[in-house]
């Protein structure tokens, strides 16, 4: 089992990460006032689970599973439910789940009372190397993604592997989309990656890759917690495009559209000379390993415009992405709106084109 800290000026958080870390560290909870956030798939899988490690009477609030109940909707039957349950400041909200839950389960500790302690269990592979590690909360509103949120550390994030033993082979590909991201950012992580491409699934190789994904993280949280510096906005590699298509076609994950995205956004960095060669080529050939084909909407300028949303964009209608560098090293390519639409139609045409 091992162990990361992310001390910020204000916060202490501990990771614990490798197999066996719920059944250590979990059941420190029990004699606490707790509150479970989880959804209606894990708490399928997982209940007998939580009601022996926290006690039957511990309150569960079950969302509905998928991104749809990230919303504030459900943030508020959280807070009610909360508020009823009479849970008091000193006690932890404990959430057990995927991103969604872990965005969503983090508002509302860090609302209700102004904030209470907070732990997060993951359960999905991209919750784990990600979701779950550097304070990030949200929900999404008026069709926008995470544009209601707040940064509020768990105090403790517990990453046990034991968890994807039933998730769905889906998820698993999605948790793979932040990994190869990471991968855009690390020499380290590539190299993992290149070297492996043959068992990116194999539970070995992905406990051994969620804590150098964890580490990297840590390691930019620790100096950029609130995406000041811009150190952080690097996290959002290819989200810009990814998010955009998430809004817009809806029907994938947010793993999917990661993938999708770097894939379009590879397409542009290699068109302004920021990143190419061999290296675009792996880079390209990982994402592919995982999502066979990239999609070629037809209407991928309109999903394209929805960018304008980005958190990142410091400009009205100029669009920041963060996209692959050289090995290592990202860039922040800014374009025009129409410029940045007209790059991913031309890249949704060849690979229409089969190029
Ligand atoms: P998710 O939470 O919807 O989980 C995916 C699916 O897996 C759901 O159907 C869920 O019920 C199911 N599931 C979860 N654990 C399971 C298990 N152990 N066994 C079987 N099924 C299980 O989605 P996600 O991919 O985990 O997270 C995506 C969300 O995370 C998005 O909303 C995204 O915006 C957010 N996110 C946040 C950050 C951050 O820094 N806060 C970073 C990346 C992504
Ligand atoms: N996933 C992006 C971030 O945490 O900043």
């Amino acid at each position: 089992m091992k162990e990361i800290e992310i001390s910020t000026k204000t916060t202490q958080s501990i990771i614990r990460c490798g197999k066996g870390a719920f059944e250590a560290y979990a059941p420190a909870y029990k004699d606490k006032q707790t509150f479970i956030v989880t959804d209606s798939n894990v708490f399928g899988y997982y209940r007998h689970l939580l009601w022996r490690t926290f006690g039957d009477r511990t309150p569960i609030y079950i969302l509905p599973a998928g991104e749809s109940s990230k919303t504030f909707r459900y943030l508020r039957e959280i807070l009610q439910k909360m508020i009823d349950e009479g849970m008091r400041r000193n006690g932890y909200v404990i959430a057990v789940g995927g991103g969604v839950v872990g965005d969503i389960a983090g508002l509302a500790a860090s609302l209700y009372m102004r904030g209470i302690h907070l732990v997060q269990i993951p359960t999905t592979l991209l919750a784990q190397v990600d979701s779950s590690v550097g304070g990030k909360t949200a929900i999404d509103c008026k069709n926008i993604k995470n544009v209601i949120g707040s940064f509020y550390q768990p105090e403790e994030v517990i990453v046990d592997p034991v968890f994807l033993e039933t998730l769905p082979d889906r998820e698993i590909r999605c948790g793979l989309g932040e990994i190869i991201k990471y991968g855009a950012l690390d020499k380290d992580i590539y190299s993992k990656l290149t070297e492996n491409e043959a068992r990116l699934k194999d539970p070995a190789f992905l406990e051994d890759i969620t804590y150098s994904c964890i580490n990297h993280k840590a390691n930019v949280v620790r100096l950029d917690e609130r995406e000041t510096t811009g150190l952080r906005k690097t996290l959002n590699l290819g989200h810009t495009t990814g998010h955009a298509f998430e809004l817009y076609y809806r029907k994938k994950s947010h793993g999917e559209f990661v993938l999708i995205g770097m894939y379009y956004e590879l397409y542009i960095a290699e068109k302004h000379g920021v990143c190419g060669g061999r290296y675009a080529e792996n880079l390209k050939k990982l994402i592919l390993k995982v999502i066979k084909k990239a999609p070629a909407y037809e209407d991928v300028g309109k999903a394209a415009a929805m960018a304008k949303y980005d958190k990142k964009n410091a400009q009205s209608m100029r669009i920041s992405m963060v996209v692959p560098g050289v090995e290592g090293k990202s860039a922040e390519l800014t374009l025009g709106m129409d410029e940045y639409i007209a790059e991913i139609e031309e890249c949704a045409a060849h690979i229409r084109e089969g190029k």
